[in-house]
Parts: C-alpha cells; structure tokens; sequence
C-alpha cells in the first residue's frame, strides 16, 4: 500500500491551486452575488487542461487519471465551487460517458471541444418527478424509424443555458421500464429545444441551472449514445464516476473553510490571546482536520478504485456521502469560527457554507447514497 502522490500528482495540484488562487479568487464573491457565470474562467480551465482530464490525448484531452481529477476537483472547489460544479459535469458525466460509451463519430465530433473548453456539456436525467426515483422516466423519446421525438420536461440542469451539448435520458418503450430508456445527444438549435428561467439559488450561485423543454425535436438515430435499451444503464453508470467527482468537490469545500479557519483563528484575539488558544476552538479545528482527512482517503480510494478498474460504486457512494457531510460540518463551524465576521460575505466562509449544502442532494441525494451502499453490503 503507498499513500505517496507522485510527481505528475503533485504537480497538477499545484497547477489546480495556482490557477485558482489566481484567476478564480478574484471576483469570486461578485460572481456568487450577481449568479454570473465564470465563463473567462472556464475557458483558462479548458486551456489548462482541466475541463477533459480523463479524456484520451487522442481526441484532445489531457489523459490523466481519477486520482489527478480528485486533487484538481479539490482545489478548484475550495475557491470556487461553483467554477468546480461545470468542470465536475463536463468531465465524470459528459466526457467520460461519451468516451467510454459513445461512437467513434461521436467522439471524434464533440470530444476534442468538450476536452478544450471551448464548449461544455449538459447531463439531463431529473424531471420534476423523476429525482431520486430516476427510474420514473416522463421525458418520451417516441421511435419513428430514423429519428425519434423527444417531448417532456428536464428539471435543475447544470449548465442548463451555457452548454452546447446535452445528454438527454428519455423513454423510449414504457414496458421495457428502465431497459426502455435511451441516452440521447442534443444540442439546443434543435427545432422544439427551449431553455426555462434561471433557478435562484442558495449556493454554487455562479453555475448555470435551468429546466430545460423539449416539444416534438426530431433527434436522430445516430445521436444515440450505446445499444437501444442502454440509456438508465448508461446514467448509472456516469453517476457512479461523477459522485466521485462531487466528493472532491465537497473535500475541497471543506478543506477551504478549515484554511480559513485555521488562519483566522491564529490571528483573532479575544481575551488576551488568539481564539486558537482557547481549546474550545482548538478542537474545532481538530475535528476539522481529521474529518477531512478521512474524506480525502476516501475519495482518493473510489478514484484509485476507478482507476484500477475495480468497482466504485460502493466507494464512490460511500466518498460521496461522507465528503459532503464534512463539508457541510466543517463550513458551519468555519463560519462560528470566524464569529461575526463568518457572517459577511468578504470572509467566504458563509459561501462555502452555502456552496457546501448541494454537495448532499445532487448526483444522488444522502439518502439515495445510503440505498446504493446499504444494498451493497446486503448482498455481499
Ligand atoms: N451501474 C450499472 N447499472 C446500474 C447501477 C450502476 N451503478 N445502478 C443501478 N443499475 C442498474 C440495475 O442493475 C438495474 O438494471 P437491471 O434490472 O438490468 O439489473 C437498473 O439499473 C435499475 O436499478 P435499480 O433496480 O437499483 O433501480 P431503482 O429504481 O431501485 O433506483 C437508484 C436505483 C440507485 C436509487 C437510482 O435511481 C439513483 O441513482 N437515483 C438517484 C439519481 C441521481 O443520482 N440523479 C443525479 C442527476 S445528475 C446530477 O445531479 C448532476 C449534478 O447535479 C451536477
Ligand atoms: P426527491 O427525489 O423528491 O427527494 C426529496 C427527499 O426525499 C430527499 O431528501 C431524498 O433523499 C428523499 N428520498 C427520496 N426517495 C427516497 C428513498 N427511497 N428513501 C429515502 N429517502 C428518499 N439533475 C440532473 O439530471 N442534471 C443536473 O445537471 C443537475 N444539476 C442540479 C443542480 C442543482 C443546483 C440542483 C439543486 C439539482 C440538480 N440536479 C440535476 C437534480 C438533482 O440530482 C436532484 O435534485 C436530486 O437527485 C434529488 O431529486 P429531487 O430534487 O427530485 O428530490
């Protein structure tokens, strides 16, 4: 067993860190005040390398492994998760699904795109009653011999206007249930494509959510991604690699907020010495430190799962729903940490609490995670 990183590892975290230092921290608070989307910042991710990190050099992408994606992940989300939201979708649900699953032609078409930035993707699996129960497809994609008909409602998409390429799950035989339904690629000049309203929300305020609408668009056949029949398959799939994804994005929540707190804390003095000294803040920090630990293990485990061609759904799942509840600890006491201060925007933390609280319900909710690794462990 070897918990060493290696050079190239260490070398990517420190490009992920300088890169947000210096071009994500600036601006982060306006964006997340005015919900502006970082598209300049997108752009020097994709130029970067880190909008298709597992994507084959063959088709334009920087051909690096989970365990680089989870360090990248990590410091992009502690400035800015809503920067980490739009580069967690492009890489673990559209890249990757596209790569593993996709034609030649397919490939050959969007991924050198998608893996430079110069477009991202969309993955659209929710509708308003089909979240959790993703299986209760309404979204129809009628066969009609060359194409098909695609008609229904997307709820909450990440990058819901911003993207240029949508994988769509739809059904296609409603007896067939979950082997009737197909993943399809879509793109938004389709006649019969229309985007919703802007949500407003809570956190990652910066990335771009909408329902999407589609009324009788004609997709072809072609633009099917794997066998008919495949599309639930194909989104269990993905999901599994991008719960991956947001684990590292809720660690770096988390491992932000602690920094935060940390140097706070040692600055801060209230009666007579730094907040630090007082042991009821030492062992908040120390609880921090060592939540976090035991999350980045974990996350970094899924990855080298993944990248061992072992099974990660069960490690996926399990980074992902103890991540996200470190995140969610770790930001609340970064913000009592910081005492009044914690309560305005200049100090982050409020953000990153914020930010922290998706990490727990989207790619499957906390409880959704439970089911996947309490079925697991049923059966073994
Ligand atoms: N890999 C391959 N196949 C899988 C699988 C996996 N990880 N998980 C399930 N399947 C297959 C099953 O084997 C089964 O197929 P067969 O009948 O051929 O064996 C089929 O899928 C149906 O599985 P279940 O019977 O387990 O289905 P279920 O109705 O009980 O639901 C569930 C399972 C895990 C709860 C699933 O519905 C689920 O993951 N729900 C959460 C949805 C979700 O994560 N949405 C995220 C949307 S994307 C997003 O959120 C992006 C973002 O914010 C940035
Ligand atoms: P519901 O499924 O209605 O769940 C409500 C509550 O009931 C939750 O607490 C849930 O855990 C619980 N619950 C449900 N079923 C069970 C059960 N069997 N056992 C125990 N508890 C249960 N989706 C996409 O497809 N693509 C995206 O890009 C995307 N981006 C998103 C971005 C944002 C900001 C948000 C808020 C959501 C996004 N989603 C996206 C949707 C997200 O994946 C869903 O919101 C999530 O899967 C939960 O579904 P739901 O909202 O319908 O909640």
């Amino acid at each position: 067993m070897n918990f060493q990183l290696s050079e190239e590892h260490l070398m990517i975290q420190k490009a992920a860190r300088d890169f947000a230092q210096t071009e994500l921290l600036p601006g982060v608070i306006e964006r997340d005040e005015k919900q502006e989307f970082p598209y300049e910042q997108i752009k020097k991710m994709g130029e970067l390398g880190f909008m298709g990190m597992m994507v084959d050099p063959k088709y334009g992408g920087s051909g690096l492994d989970t365990i680089s994606y989870v360090l990248a992940m990590e410091e992009i989300s502690k400035i800015d998760a809503s920067a980490s939201v739009v580069m967690s979708v492009n890489n673990s649900l559209v890249c990757w699904g596209l790569q593993e699953f996709g034609t030649e032609e397919q490939k050959q078409e969007w991924l050198p795109r998608l893996a430079s930035g110069e477009i991202h993707g969309a993955f659209c699996l929710s509708e308003p009653e089909a979240g959790s129960d993703a299986t209760s497809q309404k979204t129809t994609a009628i066969d009609m011999g060359d194409h098909y008909l695609v008609n229904g409602t997307k709820n909450w998409i990440t990058n819901g206007n911003t993207a240029s390429f949508y994988i769509v799950i739809a059904q296609t035989d409603v007896e067939k249930k979950h082997k009737g339904i197909n993943a399809l690629i879509m793109t938004k000049d389709m006649p019969g494509f229309e985007v919703g309203l802007k949500e407003q929300k809570l956190g990652i305020r910066g990335s771009d959510t909408h329902s999407l609408m589609f009324t009788d668009v004609k997709v072809p056949k072609a633009n099917r991604i794997g066998e008919e029949g495949f599309g639930f398959k194909f989104a269990m799939k993905t999901l599994a690699g991008g719960r991956i994804g947001i684990a590292a994005q809720a660690l770096g929540i988390a491992s932000g907020a602690y920094e935060l707190a940390l140097a706070y804390s040692k600055h801060r003095k209230a009666f007579g010495k730094e907040i630090s000294q007082h042991q009821a803040i030492a062992f908040k920090l120390a609880d921090m430190y060592v939540n976090i630990e035991a999350a980045r293990h974990l996350c970094l485990k899924a990855a080298y799962d993944k990248d061992m061609h072992e099974n990660y759904d069960i490690s996926g799942a399990m980074a992902k729903l103890f991540a996200s509840q470190v995140a969610m600890d770790t930001t609340i006491e970064a913000v009592q940490v910081h005492g009044g201060n914690g309560y305005v925007k200049e100090y982050h933390v409020e953000r990153l609490m914020r930010d922290a609280k998706i990490t727990q319900i989207y790619e499957g909710t906390s409880e959704i995670q439970k089911i996947v690794i309490s079925r697991a462990i049923l059966t073994q």
